[in-house]
C-alpha cells in the first residue's frame, strides 16, 4: 500500500514510484511536514526538525518550550490567528466576527482509488487516498485533506473540504486547495504569463524572500497567467534537477504563490483566489476546494511535463474522448470571419472533398443578426438570411463530401443587442443602474443565477438535440468585470466567481452526458481558458487566436510544460499570417500543427492544385503520426525562448517509434555547426530515420546528434524513427 501510518512515530509515509513524502502528527496534534521529494526508506526524520527559538515566533499555548511556534513548524494545511504569520491555507470568519482557528489531528482514513470531489472536475483512477481530518476543538470546525496518489506517475492530488458542525453559519473567506512547506529556498519559480494572441509564455525567475505568485482575477483562468507553476532549482534543465510542479484542476480566479520566509523555509500554495471571495457555510454544510495535481522529480522539466500529461491524458475528463486521436478539423473562422451564406459555404465544404479533412466547423456569425460582433450573442437560433435553409443542409453537404459537422457556440455570453438580453437584462452580471464595462461590446451572462443554467442547458439541447453535430468548439470572449449577481443575497456577493464555475462545470456535465459523442472543444480568444478544468469537459483547446507558425512554436512550447500536445489545437492557417503579417512555408506550419490535434483555418477555395496535393499527404502523414501525438512522451529539447530555434519530439511508449522537429526562426549566414539531440529512445536500438534514409542507433541520435543542413527563415526539418528489428 502506498499509503503508511506508522502509529508508533505517528507519521504518515505517502509513497509513489519515485517520490515520497512525508507527515507527522505532532505535539498536540499539530501536523509537522517532514519531506517531499525523491522517493526515500520509511526513514524517523524527526532530528531534522530542529527548531531555534527566534524572537518575535510566538509560542503557541502549552508549547514544549520558547522554540516550538507555529510560525517556525513546517505543516500541511496552516491556519491564521496562532502565531504563523505567514499565508494560511484557510480562513473564516465565526458569526461573533472571530476570525481564529487553530487545527489538530483530530482522524484520518485510508480508502482504495478516490472519492469524486462533487461539482468539480477531478482526477480519476487514483491508487488510493488518505484523507486527514483536522479539528478547532474551540469551534468544531473540521477540515478533511485529502491526498490521492497516482503510483505509477509521481502524481499527488490534493483537495480540502471544510466542514461547519459548529452549529452556526460562518464565512470561509480562504480556502487553498494544498500547502506544502520545503525547506529550502533556492528555488527559481517557473511561471506560464501571457496576453491574448501570445499565450503562456516561459517566466523563470529566482525566489527571494516575500510572496511571489501567479493568479487571476478575471473570473477565468486567463491568458495572463496559467493556473501551474513550479518551483525548481537553480541548475534544472528539460533532463535533469529537482522540479516541484503543481497546476490547478479550476478554471476561474486563483492563486498559486510561494513565500520564502526568514528562516528560508518556501510554502508553495495553491487555490480558489481569495481576492473577493468569501462563501457562507451554513451549519452542516460543507465547502471543497478544486483539485491540486502536484508532482516531484529529480529529472528535470521534461519528466515533471511528463507526469502532467500522464495525469491529464489517463485520469483527466470524459472517458469516451480522453486519449483517442481527434478528428482533422477545417474551422471557417480565418476563412470568411462573419462574411458568408449558404451558397459560400457549400463552396468551401465542396471544395474538401478528398483532402481528408475529418470535420468541417461553422465559426461565429451562424446565428440571430450576427453580421458582426457588436450583437446575437445569446440568441442561439439560426441566421435565415445567411442560411435561409437551417444548418440541416450545410450538415448534409458535410457528409457527401465524407466530413462530420461541428458548431461554434460562445453560450456564456449575451451582447446588449440581443433578444435575451432584452429579455432578461438583469441575466447579464452587472449592478443595475451603475454603468458597466462591455469587452467585445458584449456582457457575461451570470452563470451564478440558476435559472441562467437551466436556460443554456435548454438553448444548446434544442440546437445539438435537432442536429447531426458531432463537434462544438466552446468560445468565451471577454472576462468578468462588475461583478454583482441579480441572484444573490447580499451576504453572497462574493460567492458569484465560484458559483459561476460550479454552475458551468454543471452546463458542461449536463451536456457531456446528454450529448456523449460530442466532441468539444474550448476556446477562449484562443488560449485564455487552457486549464485542467476545462480539458475535464472539453479534451482539447483552441491553443491560441495566433495561429501563426511561428509565434506557436513559443505558445505550443510554454503550453506543453503541464498540458499534453493533443490537447492542444494548432491549425494550418494561411499565409501571410492573419495575425503576424508573416510568410512561413507550408511545411513548417504543418509540422507545428501536427504536433498536436491538428487542422485547418483557411479557405480552401484558394488553395492552387499543389497545395491541394500538400495537404493531402499532410492529412495522410497525421492520420499516420496521430496515435504518437496522442499517446506517446512529448519532449522539449530546444527552447525557443533561449534560441532562434526550436526541437520537440514524441516517443512512442514502447519506445520503437518517434518524430522530431526542428525548426528554425531567422536563418543564420555563415551556419555554424548545429546538431540537435534526440531523447527517450532506446539507446541500444537500431532505428531507421525515413528522412534521413538510414540507420542509426539511439544512443547515437541522443548523444552524437543529428547535423543540421543550412536553413533560412522559417524553415524546418522532421525526422520520423521506426525501430529496424
Ligand atoms: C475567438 C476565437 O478564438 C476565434 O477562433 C473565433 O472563434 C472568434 N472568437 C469568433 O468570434
Amino acid at each position: 500500500m502506498p499509503i503508511t501510518f506508522v502509529p508508533e512515530t505517528q507519521t504518515f509515509y505517502l509513497d509513489t514510484d519515485n517520490t515520497s513524502a512525508i507527515f507527522r502528527v505532532y505535539d498536540q496534534g499539530y501536523i509537522l511536514t517532514e519531506y517531499w521529494g525523491k522517493r526515500i526508506h520509511h526513514a524517523d526524520l524527526t532530528r531534522l526538525q530542529k527548531v531555534y527559538a527566534s524572537g518575535f515566533s510566538p509560542n503557541y499555548p502549552g508549547a514544549v518550550d520558547r522554540s516550538w511556534s507555529l510560525d517556525l513548524i513546517p505543516t500541511e494545511y496552516p491556519v491564521y490567528g496562532g502565531g504563523d504569520y505567514r499565508s494560511p491555507a484557510v480562513q473564516v470568519q465565526f458569526p461573533d466576527g472571530s476570525r481564529l482557528l487553530d487545527f489538530k489531528y483530530h482522524s484520518h482514513r485510508v480508502l482504495e482509488g478516490k472519492p469524486e470531489l462533487p461539482g468539480l472536475p477531478h482526477l480519476d483512477g487514483a491508487d488510493c487516498t488518505l484523507e486527514l481530518t483536522l479539528r478547532d476543538d474551540y469551534s468544531g470546525l473540521e477540515v478533511v485533506l485529502s491526498y490521492s496518489l497516482f503510483e505509477k506517475i509521481d502524481i499527488i492530488a490534493r483537495s480540502a473540504r471544510i466542514c461547519n458542525k459548529t452549529g452556526a453559519p460562518l464565512k470561509v473567506t480562504r480556502a487553498l486547495s494544498a500547502s506544502i512547506d520545503l525547506p529550502r529556498a533556492d528555488f527559481d519559480m517557473i511561471g506560464l504569463y501571457g496576453a491574448h494572441i501570445r499565450e503562456r509564455q516561459l517566466d523563470r525567475t529566482p525566489l527571494r524572500h516575500g510572496i511571489q505568485s501567479v493568479e487571476s482575477r478575471r473570473g477565468a483562468s486567463s491568458h495572463q497567467h496559467n493556473p501551474f507553476a513550479a518551483l525548481v532549482s537553480r541548475e534544472t534543465t528539460e533532463f535533469s534537477g529537482d522540479a516541484y510542479g503543481a497546476a490547478l484542476i479550476y478554471s476561474g480566479n486563483f492563486v498559486i504563490s510561494a513565500e520564502v520566509d526568514s528562516f528560508d523555509t518556501t510554502r508553495f500554495q495553491l487555490g480558489i483566489n481569495p481576492f473577493d471571495f468569501s462563501w457562507k457555510l451554513e451549519d452542516g454544510e460543507e465547502f471543497v476546494t478544486p483539485e491540486a495535481v502536484m508532482t516531484y522529480t529529480d529529472q528535470g522539466l521534461n519528466r515533471m511535463s511528463q507526469n502532467f500529461h500522464n495525469a491529464f491524458r489517463h485520469h483527466l475528463g470524459h472517458t469516451r474522448i480522453r486519449n483517442k486521436v481527434r478528428p482533422i478539423v477545417i474551422n471557417n473562422w480565418e476563412a470568411t470571419y462573419f462574411d458568408f451564406d449558404e451558397e459560400k459555404l457549400f463552396g468551401i465544404i465542396d471544395c474538401c472533398k478528398g483532402l481528408g479533412i475529418d470535420t468541417f466547423v461553422l465559426d461565429d456569425g451562424w446565428f440571430g443578426k450576427r453580421y458582426n460582433d457588436v450583437c446575437s450573442l445569446g440568441d442561439w437560433v439560426v441566421n435565415k438570411d445567411k442560411l435561409p435553409h437551417g444548418l440541416d443542409p450545410i450538415i448534409e453537404r458535410c457528409e457527401q463530401n465524407g466530413m462530420s459537422f461541428g458548431l461554434w457556440f460562445e453560450p456564456e455570453m449575451v451582447s446588449e443587442d440581443s433578444d435575451l438580453y432584452r429579455a432578461h437584462p438583469e441575466w447579464a452580471i452587472h449592478k443595475e443602474g451603475r454603468p458597466f464595462c462591455t469587452g467585445r461590446c458584449q456582457l457575461v451572462l451570470d452563470l451564478a443565477n440558476p435559472e441562467v443554467l437551466e436556460y443554456l442547458k435548454k438553448a444548446l439541447s434544442d440546437v445539438l438535440a435537432n442536429h447531426r453535430i458531432s463537434y462544438v468548439k466552446w468560445d468565451m470572449n471577454r472576462h468578468i468585470t462588475d461583478a454583482y449577481s441579480s441572484a444573490l443575497p447580499a451576504d453572497r456577493q462574493p460567492e458569484i466567481y465560484h458559483r459561476y464555475m460550479l454552475n458551468l462545470y454543471a452546463l458542461l456535465d449536463y451536456l457531456n452526458k446528454r450529448f456523449p459523442d460530442v466532441a468539444f472543444e474550448g476556446c477562449s480568444g484562443g488560449g485564455g481558458r487552457f486549464d485542467a478544468g476545462m480539458l475535464y469537459y472539453m479534451p482539447q483547446t483552441w491553443t491560441s487566436d495566433d495561429s501563426d507558425a511561428i509565434e506557436r512554436l513559443k505558445i505550443q512550447y510554454g503550453t506543453s510544460f503541464a498540458y499534453p500536445p493533443q490537447c492542444m489545437t494548432a491549425h494550418i492557417s494561411a499565409s501571410p499570417n492573419h495575425q503576424m503579417g508573416r510568410v512561413t512555408p507550408y511545411d513548417t506550419r504543418a509540422r507545428v500543427a501536427m504536433s498536436a490535434s491538428f487542422g485547418y483555418e483557411l479557405n480552401p477555395l484558394h488553395l492552387t492544385d499543389e497545395e491541394r496535393e500538400e495537404i493531402k499527404n499532410q492529412t495522410a502523414r497525421y492520420k499516420k503520426i496521430a496515435p504518437l501525438v496522442t499517446e506517446g512522451d512529448f519532449y522539449r529539447l530546444i527552447s525557443p525562448f533561449d534560441r532562434n530555434c526550436c526541437a520537440w519530439m514524441f516517443v512512442s511508449p514502447d519506445k520503437r517509434r518517434a518524430v522530431a522537429v526542428y525548426v528554425q526562426k531567422l536563418g543564420v549566414p555563415a551556419w555554424p555547426r548545429n546538431l540537435v539531440y534526440l531523447a527517450g529512445l532506446n539507446p541500444d536500438a537500431r532505428y531507421r530515420i525515413e528522412e534521413m534514409d538510414g540507420e542509426f542507433y539511439g544512443d547515437e541520435l541522443m548523444h552524437a546528434g543529428i547535423a543540421l543542413p543550412w536553413m533560412g527563415d522559417f524553415q524546418s526539418a522532421s525526422f520520423t524513427l521506426e525501430q529496424i528489428d
